[in-house]
């Protein structure tokens, strides 16, 4: 039986010489909604993602953001985030992953993200740890707010969302944080927080793919991740909030405070 984590950490790469390829040598763009685009780039590397996974795993589901569905109660799934910030990709601002995970009934068993323009590989196994190019990682543990950088960031809307976001920025501020980020790859934010770069990090909206592997990478770093209300984090679509135990107290309640109705 094959590993799943070398799988998903060979998919991961296979489909990172994709976008790597397409970024140097150009690709074409559409838009799916508002600000919200898509390349040739994010379509292949899923087709990469998925023909991998499936030749080592043909009875497992997947679930990828450029079209593979799947019942997220399915009993071993998959879920694919070929290109986790096709924002900055499009715009020739190198800094994106791609993300995959590995659910077995509802719980997140291993989760992998890689950054192919840094070479950076991000993995965790549940109850095994998370490590970013084999060197263990851990949240910034015994810090506070005053002490840390906050990542956040903006979903495609540009109405309550980005207000509540914008209030909630005003509030950490208000906390004397050392500065925001908003880097635009939520599993590179993910993993950010993991290695104790930022203290915390939230975003008011994710699907499934944005954090599925992130999420794990900070559990296993030490780390909390809930919804921006504190609630335990469904599988599909929801606000996230992770961060070091010593700052998702203080982040929860400015996340809680300016939720978007
Ligand atoms: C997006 C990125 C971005 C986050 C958006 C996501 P995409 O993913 O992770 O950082 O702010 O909410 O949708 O569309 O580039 O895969
Ligand atoms: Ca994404
Ligand atoms: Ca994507």
């Amino acid at each position: 039986m094959p590993d799943i984590t070398e799988t998903a950490q060979r998919a991961a790469q296979e489909a990172g010489t994709i976008l790597k390829h397409y970024f140097e040598e150009g690709f074409n763009i559409r838009l799916k909604g508002t600000a919200d685009l898509v390349t040739d780039a994010d379509v292949a590397a899923e087709q990469k993602v998925a023909e991998i996974i499936l030749a080592d795993f043909p009875e497992h589901s997947i679930l990828g953001e450029e079209g593979h569905t799947a019942d997220v109660a399915s009993e071993h799934l998959w879920i694919v985030d070929p290109l986790d910030g096709t924002t900055n990709f499009a715009h020739g601002f190198p800094h994106f992953a791609v993300s995959i995970a590995y659910y077995h009934q509802g719980q997140p068993e291993c989760g992998v993200v890689w950054n192919p323009i840094r070479e950076d590989l991000y993995t965790a196994v549940r109850g095994g740890g998370a490590f970013h190019n084999g060197r263990p990682m851990r949240v910034a543990e015994g810090k506070s707010m005053s002490d840390v950088l906050i990542g956040v960031g903006f979903y495609y809307d540009r109405g309550e969302m980005m207000q509540g976001t914008l209030s909630a920025i005003r509030d950490c501020f208000g906390q004397k944080i050392h500065g925001i980020r908003r880097c635009g790859t939520a599993s590179l934010d993910l993993a950010h927080v993991a290695g104790g770069l930022w203290g915390g990090y939230f975003e008011y909206e994710l699907n499934a793919w944005d954090f599925a592997a992130g999420r794990l990478l900070v559990e296993e770093a030490g780390g909390v991740v809930t919804n921006c209300s504190g609630d335990p984090l469904p599988i599909g679509r929801t606000s996230v909030l992770a961060g070091a135990k010593c700052i998702v107290e203080d982040l929860t309640e400015i996340t809680r405070r300016h939720l978007p109705e």
